[in-house]
């Protein structure tokens, strides 16, 4: 029998009122992932993917449904037991000179949390565990004594992972830790990650926009669109075979298809704008942009149904085999996405 998930998100919501309207940021998400995984989320801006993350994490309370962590309902927990949880869950953001204090030595940043956390005996052992955390992702043991604004994006990034890292985390959510860095410098954070995680065995929740790295990292991928699961599915399946039309669309920015295959079954792109979650359209959110929308998809909502074992799609059309037509997905490379 396969292990029991590390995490099983199940049916969780959160609905913000806005002007005394109602926001559906997220809406019954629901997924399991396993213990050293990566389970990627994406989807375009706005589409509720840090909101979903900081759920899990309980930064923000659910409306409804559980988030259920090595075995227990987080929900559950009273305040100073969820800040000994907090020690197996950490987050890494997008902007890491943000996310550092900026009067704050790199050293003191990391130790503040190993001290909230009473890791260490003494304030010598955390600089050597500190010094030792700094060489792991690539700095030079002395980065202990720099300040934020002395490093590069990237350099800043890798003491944001150090100090997701000192408190001996199990699960990791990454929070577009990409985005802010140049492209060559991602890479480099992509392979870092990796490593980590094969050493470590540390389970990510990787959210990124950018459909071709989650492909790098994942085992496990979840689209959303307007707060909603679209589709989910192995990595290897769903870029092999993404069934509803809002991954193709999103596959398609960084698919690279010979002009030849494109004149012959051309890809539908991305059309128009993502419509506003306080108005969402009737029936499938997605039908406005959709090249494939029919009639039903005006009035009635798809259902996120299994299409193959392992591969859910809320598209009245999924599992027709319809829409990538013959041109094969040849996703971008490690190095290609390095050298453009
Ligand atoms: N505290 C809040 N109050 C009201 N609305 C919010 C709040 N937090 C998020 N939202 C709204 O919820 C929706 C989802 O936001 P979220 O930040 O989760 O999206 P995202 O997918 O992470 O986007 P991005 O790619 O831009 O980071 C958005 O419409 C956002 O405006
Ligand atoms: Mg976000």
């Amino acid at each position: 029998m396969p292990d029991e998930p590390i995490l099983k998100v199940d049916g969780v919501s959160k609905h913000f009122k806005v002007g005394g309207r109602t926001l559906r940021a997220v809406e019954r998400v629901s997924f399991d992932l396993g213990a050293g995984e990566t389970l990627g989320i994406v989807g375009e801006s706005g589409s509720g993917k840090s909101t979903l993350g900081r759920l899990v994490l309980r930064l923000l309370e659910a409306d409804e449904g559980r988030v259920v962590f090595q075995g227990e309902d987080l929900a559950k927990l009273a305040s100073n037991e969820l800040r000994s949880r907090r020690r197996d869950m950490q987050i890494i953001f997008q902007d890491p000179l943000a996310s550092l204090n900026p009067r704050m030595t790199v050293g003191a940043a990391i130790e503040d949390a190993m001290v909230v956390q009473k890791i260490g005996r003494s304030a010598s052992e955390r600089r050597h565990r500190t010094e030792g955390l700094l060489e792991r992702v690539g700095l030079q043991p002395s980065a202990v004594d720099a300040y934020p604004f002395e490093l590069s994006g990237g350099q800043q990034q890798r003491v944001g992972i150090a100090r997701a890292l000192s408190l001996g985390p199990k699960l990791v959510v990454c929070d577009e830790p990409l985005s802010a860095l140049d492209v060559s410098v991602q890479v480099q954070i992509i392979q870092l990650l990796q490593e980590l995680q094969r050493e470590l065995g540390i389970t990510y929740l990787f959210i990124s926009h950018n459909l071709g790295v989650v492909q790098l990292i994942s085992d496990t991928v979840v689209v959303l669109y307007l707060g909603e699961v679209v589709e989910q599915a192995g990595a290897d399946e769903l870029f092999e075979r993404p069934q509803h039309p809002y991954t193709q669309a999103l596959m398609r920015s960084v698919l690279k298809v010979p002009e030849e295959l494109e004149k012959r079954a051309p890809l539908v792109a991305l059309a128009g704008e993502m419509p506003s979650p306080l108005s969402p359209p009737s029936g499938c959110p997605y039908h406005p942009r959709c090249p494939l929308a029919m009639d039903r998809c005006k009035e009635e909502k798809p259902l996120l149904r299994t299409v193959s074992e392992g591969h859910m799609a809320a598209c009245h059309k999924a599992g027709e085999a319809v829409t990538m037509g013959s041109a094969p997905a040849v996703l971008v490379t490690p190095s290609e996405l390095a050298a453009s």
